[in-house]
């Protein structure tokens, strides 16, 4: 069984370098490579902000943070980043076509024990797995962001995917102190993004419907969903960018997936990608790396976000009516993964589940099949 020591982290973006900078915390030599240089030193100061945070929280000592930071290798030859790696973990955008020119280049150079694992959003990993020669040694590990404070990583295995490199994976995402869950289908969002991403498109289309201010729908998804941020800020958080290019790798896949918002791909051509690019849903200047939006119990009073709760319900009774996963596994991807404090079902019983399944009813009469109620819903609906 292979020993996992050194690990090679292709793409230093918002993902690339937490992963890195978790992955080091644990003992591992992190290889961190991007095409140009000014990429890395941009990522390797992030892990800098980062490891400085921790510190003044007194969750590690400053000499720990001068080892984190000092295990990892920013490198630009692939060649030179690939060799002697036990795995890679590819970080790059979600872009197909993109994707596979890097697996393309990777082939060139990647030795024979070396295990790859892709941290995409949403493609299915059964398909990446096909760009490589060696698909039974291909895994999908799915971090959330910021990888340095959410716990999960959602282990998938594809249909190629051999025993020995789910447990090399798994061991290795409980080394580095994360708690995996096993997505059991490889399918396009896995399980957190099947209810996080559909779930930006909905807020936006609510804002419109129910004439709406986003600090309103956001202090309603913090104070009344259990969520620890709001839905637009997530968003922004995550980064725009990041979201409409999963939105449509996701869309091309399932149109039953998604319902998506016009505003999402206006945002993206304006580049206005969120706390990243200074302005997203909301504006961001004169923020520092972390800026937060001011959300209050008195706004949420002001919005019931029951189009929101059906939109989550029913896509979590997708996961389970499809066998991707359990309520267990459910539930805990989505309280590590987002911060969820409630389960949906929680959640859709406090609302109401009749309310639930009428509202998703009402809106697949005028809006389409996105919004039918799953048969698992309508069944809870009937107690
Ligand atoms: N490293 C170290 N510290 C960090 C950090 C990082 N990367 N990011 C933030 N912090 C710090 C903050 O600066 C803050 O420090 P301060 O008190 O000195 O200002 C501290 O952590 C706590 O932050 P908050 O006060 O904002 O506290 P919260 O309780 O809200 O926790 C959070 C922050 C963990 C991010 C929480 O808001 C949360 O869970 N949000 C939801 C995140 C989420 O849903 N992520 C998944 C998105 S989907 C995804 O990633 C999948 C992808 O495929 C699209």
């Amino acid at each position: 069984m292979t020993t996992i020591n050194k690990i090679t982290i292709l793409g230093s973006g918002v993902m690339g370098h937490g992963i890195a900078q978790v992955a080091s915390a644990a003992g591992y030599n992190i290889v961190l490579r991007d095409i140009e240089q000014t990429l890395l030193e941009n990522a390797m100061n992030k892990i800098k902000w980062s490891l400085g945070k921790l510190v003044e929280k007194q969750k590690i000592s400053q000499d720990d943070a001068n080892s984190v930071y000092g295990r990892i290798t920013p490198v630009v030859d692939l060649k030179k980043a690939l060799q002697d790696s036990d795995l890679l973990i590819e970080a790059v955008p979600e872009d197909l076509e993109l994707k596979k020119k890097v697996y393309a280049e990777v082939e060139k150079y990647v030795e024979d024990k070396t295990l790859y694992a892709s941290n995409t959003s949403t493609l299915p990993i059964g398909e990446l797995a096909s760009l490589t020669s060696r698909p039974s040694r291909f895994i999908g590990l799915h971090f959330f962001n910021p990888p340095q404070l959410m716990p999960l990583v959602e282990v998938i295995p594809s249909r190629f995917t051999d025993n020995d490199t789910v447990s090399i994976t798994l061991d290795l995402i409980k080394k580095i102190g994360k708690d995996p869950v096993l997505c059991k289908k490889d399918v396009v969002g896995f399980i957190v993004n099947r209810i996080f991403i559909p779930l930006v498109h909905e807020a936006a289309y609510c804002l419109e419907r129910d004439n709406a201010k986003m600090t309103q729908i956001d202090s309603a998804v913090k104070f009344k969903m259990a969520a620890p941020m709001g839905i637009f800020e997530l968003a922004d958080y995550t980064g725009l960018d990041v979201i409409h290019k999963a939105s449509n790798e996701m869309a091309s896949r399932d149109k039953k997936v998604i319902n998506p918002n016009p505003l999402i791909e206006r945002l993206f051509s304006e580049k206005k990608f969120g706390q990243k690019s200074g302005t997203g849903f909301y504006d961001y200047s004169g923020e520092d790396k972390y800026g937060r939006i001011k959300l209050s119990e008195t706004e949420a009073e002001n919005y019931d976000p029951i189009t929101l709760v059906a939109i989550v319900a029913n896509n979590a009774a997708w996961l389970l009516s499809n066998g991707v996963c359990d309520r267990n596994d459910l539930d805990k991807a989505l309280r590590l993964g987002m911060g969820f404090k409630k389960s949906p079902f929680t959640l859709a019983e406090e609302f109401g589940l009749k309310r639930v399944v009428s509202t998703l009813e009402s809106l697949s009469n005028k809006y389409g099949e996105f919004y039918e109620p799953d048969i698992l819903l309508k069944k809870m609906s009937l107690g």
